[in-house]
């Protein structure tokens, strides 16, 4: 791989005010706290509120960011928001980020990989900066999933909550953060994880078309927990790095039994990987951030660490990177 010149070199979160819990959740749908907590982990998620969207949520944690940050921020020249609940079809979340952030000089654009996202987000920042034409990127995982839930699907409305995450990426030829990456898409699975738009087909599969977020949970779950272990090996196996060099493991937080299977069949070491989905539910996109801030806010995670952060989801999409953590502790 080409050598990275670019740093992570700061983080900002968001969650909205409103938990609802498994209890709350209960009353709503014919299921319970122990249901839940046994299939997934999950104990309660986050509600944006009426009148928050996936910007204002972007815009919170960059405000967060900014705040911890404590330099500049004039010089941004993009911005990547990875999202798949934006506010408009278009103008993209991006641009509303921009304006209310007030950024003057910046490109700003939308990346939709599902709960890839993030991953996806981040090695765009890495090529643009490593390559010269970019020198600051922000890069923003911002979602408000209850607004795709139906809250008449127990199987789905679970599992879901909304939540912000953001990582300024700058040049740095000396300390550069990206060591190693694996991307991959299997659209053929795409019809096992949707949201239906214009189309009302899928490879000769009616689609169902209530705008809500469908999924066939299984077959997600068997997808994840047999191909995220071989995609885990294949990017170390692009590094000079083992497993067992890697600090902390964050996949995507989407469901705590799949990332124990996960940590099971790649031999990594349950007590060393992050999770945000306890109390924020599955953010899509901004599930790997919140979770590894959780462990930067609490000290466990420092600079220097070597972080191996997986996303997985729609698409089906994956995109796993190596990073030296750069953040000032
Ligand atoms: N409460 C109570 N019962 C529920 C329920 C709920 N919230 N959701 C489903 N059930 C029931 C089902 O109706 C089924 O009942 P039946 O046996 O009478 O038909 C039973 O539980 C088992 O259903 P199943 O779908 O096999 O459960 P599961 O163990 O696979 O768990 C998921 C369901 C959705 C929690 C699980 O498949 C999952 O997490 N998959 C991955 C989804 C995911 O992460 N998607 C996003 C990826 S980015």
């Amino acid at each position: 791989m080409e050598q990275s010149k670019a740093r992570v070199t700061a983080i900002g979160t968001y969650v909205p005010e409103h938990r609802l819990t498994n209890h709350e959740l209960a009353k709503m749908v014919d299921t319970s706290d122990e249901w839940i907590t046994q299939r997934t982990g999950i104990k309660e998620r986050r509600i944006a509120a009426e009148n928050e969207f996936t910007s204002d949520l972007a815009v919170a944690a960059i405000r967060n960011l900014i705040e911890r940050y404590q330099k500049s921020m004039d010089d941004v020249d993009m911005i990547i928001v990875a999202t798949t609940t934006s506010d408009y079809i278009f103008p993209s979340v991006a641009s509303q980020v921009q304006k209310k952030i007030g950024m003057k000089q910046t490109g700003a654009i939308d990346v939709n990989a599902a709960c890839g996202g993030f991953g996806y987000a981040l090695h765009l920042a890495n090529g643009l900066i490593t390559s010269g034409l970019h020198q600051k990127i922000l890069v923003i995982g911002s979602e408000t999933m209850s607004r795709s839930m139906d809250y008449e699907d127990r199987s789905t409305c679970i599992l879901f909550g909304d939540g912000a995450g953001a990582f300024l990426v700058e040049r740095d030829e000396h300390n550069p953060s990206f060591l190693s990456y694996h991307l991959t898409t299997e659209g053929e699975g795409g019809i096992h994880l949707y949201r239906s738009g214009t189309a009302t087909m899928m490879d000769g599969v009616e689609l169902k078309p209530t705008g809500h977020l469908v999924q066939n949970g299984r077959e997600v779950y068997r997808w994840a927990v047999t191909t995220v272990p071989q995609g885990m090996q294949k990017l170390l196996e692009k590094s000079s790095y083992t497993l067992a060099q890697v600090d902390w493991f964050v996949p995507h937080s989407a469901n705590k039994r799949m990332i124990e299977s996960i940590c099971e069949k790649s031999g990594f070491p349950l007590e060393k990987t992050l999770i945000s989905l306890e109390y924020c539910g599955n953010t899509s996109s901004a599930s790997i951030p919140l979770s590894l801030d959780m462990a930067v806010q609490d000290g466990r995670v420092k600079k220097g660490d070597k972080i191996l952060i997986y996303g997985f989801g729609g698409g089906l999409t994956q995109a796993g990177l190596l990073l030296e953590w750069g953040v000032e502790s």
